[in-house]
This record gives structure tokens, sequence and C-alpha cells, in this order.
């Protein structure tokens, strides 16, 4: 059944990324408008979230839609068995828009092709987090005087596991970036990734070190989280759960235009004296999310017009 679900960032072009940003800063000028009238957003969320669902949620009443359902999948009938399949077609009678985050890779593409419903991928396992990645270009874009085009973006932490960071890639290939992956040789950027930047010509080097260079060279640093969930192996967690921490004394002879995003949340990785810097942006970023948002709503439904 096609519809115009969000499943992966993979699904939109430069034209596509340029349009949702643009609306995103109108619903940043506005974001209280009756666009969702009579609509009900279903919020699934199988896996533990803080900014996705409630900047999604938010997003929806600012667009006067109404919300359903849940944060905690074990007060759920999935606890007693039932297959995603009938949960997804349960929804599907009841709402207009469904936004998953499940932890199997791939749940969200299975949802969009057994419902006519528009399925929004909130992060599915390690694979994707596409509305993450458009509010981290619309923070990007933001930060750096409006432009995409061509900026040095060191990526660091757990680049294994982290959807985040996959989708980064994927979107940013638009925009002819230079990357640096920074990580610990067990959460090494995955092979996938790095061949899609080879295919497309994509610069980018692999380190394990975090360099004074490498941060004075860069216009985005992007710290991940080291995900405790997704280890198997506690004692390989433990190992490298603390490899990397962002201080602000480490940013004294930085780009003037530099600025650090994180998906957040954040453990460790960010020390609470870089919150007080110029460079600090993630919490604008989470901000940035619900304009994004918005203008992925408006898109999955299309909903157009929105001057
Ligand atoms: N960035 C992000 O996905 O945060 P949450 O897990 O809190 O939704």
């Amino acid at each position: 059944m096609e519809n115009k679900s969000l499943v992966s960032i993979d699904q939109y072009g430069r034209d596509d990324v340029i349009r949702i940003l643009d609306n995103a800063a109108r619903f940043e000028n506005n974001p209280n408008r009756c666009l969702l009238e009579g609509k009900i957003a279903a919020t699934l969320f199988f896996e533990p979230s803080t900014r996705t669902r409630l900047s999604f949620e938010t997003a929806v009443l600012r667009l006067g839609g109404r919300v359903i359902g849940f944060q905690d999948a074990s007060t759920t009938s999935s606890s007693k068995g039932e297959s995603l399949k009938d949960t997804i077609r349960m929804v599907s009678n009841y709402a207009d828009l469904i936004i998953m985050r499940h932890y199997l890779e791939g749940a969200a593409r299975y949802a969009s092709e057994i419902t006519n419903v528009p399925v929004i991928n909130a992060g599915d396992g390690a694979n994707q987090h596409p509305s993450q990645t458009l509010l981290d270009l619309y923070s990007i874009r933001k930060t750096q005087n409006g432009l995409l085009e061509g900026k040095t973006i060191a990526i660091v932490g757990d680049l294994k596991y982290g959807r985040t960071v996959h989708s980064l890639i994927s979107g940013m290939s638009h925009f002819n970036p230079t990357f640096h992956f920074v990580s610990p040789d067990e959460l090494r950027m995955p092979d996938e990734q790095k061949q899609f930047c080879d295919r497309l010509g994509i610069c980018y080097t692999e380190q394990d070190e975090f360099t004074p260079a490498l941060i004075n060279c860069s216009d985005i640093i992007y710290m991940t989280r080291v995900q405790r969930e997704r280890f198997t192996d506690m004692e390989e967690y433990e190992r490298v759960k603390n490899v990397y921490i962002l201080r602000a004394e480490m940013l004294e002879n930085c780009k003037p235009n530099l600025h650090i995003l994180h998906p957040l949340p954040r453990v460790t990785e960010i020390a609470y004296n870089v919150d007080d810097t110029p460079q600090a942006y993630y919490f604008e970023q989470a901000r940035n999310g619900l304009f994004t948002r918005q203008a992925i709503i408006c898109e999955v439904l299309g909903i157009n017009h929105l001057i």
C-alpha cells in the first residue's frame, strides 16, 4: 500500500529536505495553527523517549489535532502476545497518523506496508531516526548562517549503534559535507555508511582520538551517547562508555562558527561546563524538533500552503 510514510531519510532528496526545513522555519515563526483540526495522531512508543515523543505530541496539539497512544508497551496488549501487525491494524482504525518508535530495525517500514495510515519512524533500533535528522539539518543550517553546503562535521562516540548518525550521513549527503568519524574500534561506523560515502564521493576520515586539531577544524561537532541498551556484552560497554568527554576548555581555539550538537539524552560525553559556552546548541536543537516535526507531520499528511 502506498502512502506518504516517513520511514527513512533516504526517501527525501535535496529539494524535499529544503522544503521541509523552510516549512519548519515558518512554524518557528508561528507554531500555533489549526491545520490538524479533527485529526488524531497515535504515538506508539515501544522504546523509551523524552524529546521525540513529547515534541511530536506538542506538534500535533499546537496544530489543533489530538493524540492517543502509549509510552510503555508493557501496558498494552503487545505484552499479551499481540503482534505488531495486529497492533498497527487496530490503531489504523482509530488514528489518521501513526508515529512509532520500535526496538526492531525495519519495524517502521513493515508498519507502513500494512496500513494506509501514514507512519512516521520515530526511531527503529540502530537503523534510522529520520525526524531527528531533519531537526539536525535545521539546527546546522541555523547555526551556520543559513548554509548547509560544505560543512566539516565531526561525529563522535557510538557510530555503530547510533541511528541518529546513520540518518545524519544520508541527510547531509546532498550538501557536500566532510565527515570525521571518531569512535573506539568497537563502535566504528558500519561499512554500509562508509560505502554510501564512497559511492557518493563524500570525504571522511576515521580515528579513535578526539584531538584538538579535529575540534579546531570542525564547523559542527555531533556528540553521541554510548547506548548501553544496544550492548549484549556489558564488559564491552564498561570499556567504552566514558571514552570521549568534551569539556569547555577543549573549545578555546575552535572556529567562530563551531556549534556542538547532540541528539540527547547525554550521559557523560559532554561535561556540564560546555553548557555555558557559546558553542553549546543541543538544547536549542531539541527545541527545533518541535518546528521540524510540525513540518514533517504536514508533509506526510499532504498539508501544503503553510505561508
Ligand atoms: N533524540 C532522541 O531521540 O531523544 P529521545 O530518546 O528522548 O526521544
